[in-house]
């Protein structure tokens, strides 16, 4: 079965870095908007299934060791669950946590003549 191209909504219609829901053919999906950079994953938390739409589209807290200083970091790329504050990267959906075990669907996006458009599988 091929891929699927689904209007979403003008290009307007998403605040730059910020995240929005939508609902795809019964399923919803977390777009995120950074410039022109888009960004588009299934709008459900592994952990206990909110709603990451609901959640902060920031950065990171990092520190380069044990005791250090601890700097802001890879800001707009990080999306915070609403619930319990799982983070996750906006471009693959891996979790800041455990990226190899715990991660969110994502989704193909981009622009079309101003028209945001996803891929669905
Ligand atoms: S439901 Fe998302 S961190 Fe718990």
């Amino acid at each position: 079965m091929g891929s699927r191209r689904i209007d979403i909504g003008p290009i307007n219609a998403f605040a730059d870095g910020e995240v929005r829901r939508v609902e795809v053919e019964g399923r919803g999906l977390a777009i995120v908007r950074q410039g022109n950079a888009w960004y588009a994953l299934r709008d459900v938390c592994p952990h206990q299934g909110a709603r990451l739409s609901d959640g902060r589209v920031g950065g990171t807290v990092l520190a380069r060791r044990p005791g250090a200083e601890i700097v802001l970091a890879r800001a707009g790329e990080i999306l915070s669950c609403p619930w319990h504050g799982w983070e996750y990267d906006v471009r693959t959906g891996r979790s800041l946590c455990e990226p190899e075990k715990v991660r969110v669907r994502t989704y193909g996006v981009r622009v079309e003549d101003g028209r945001v458009v996803v891929e669905l599988a």
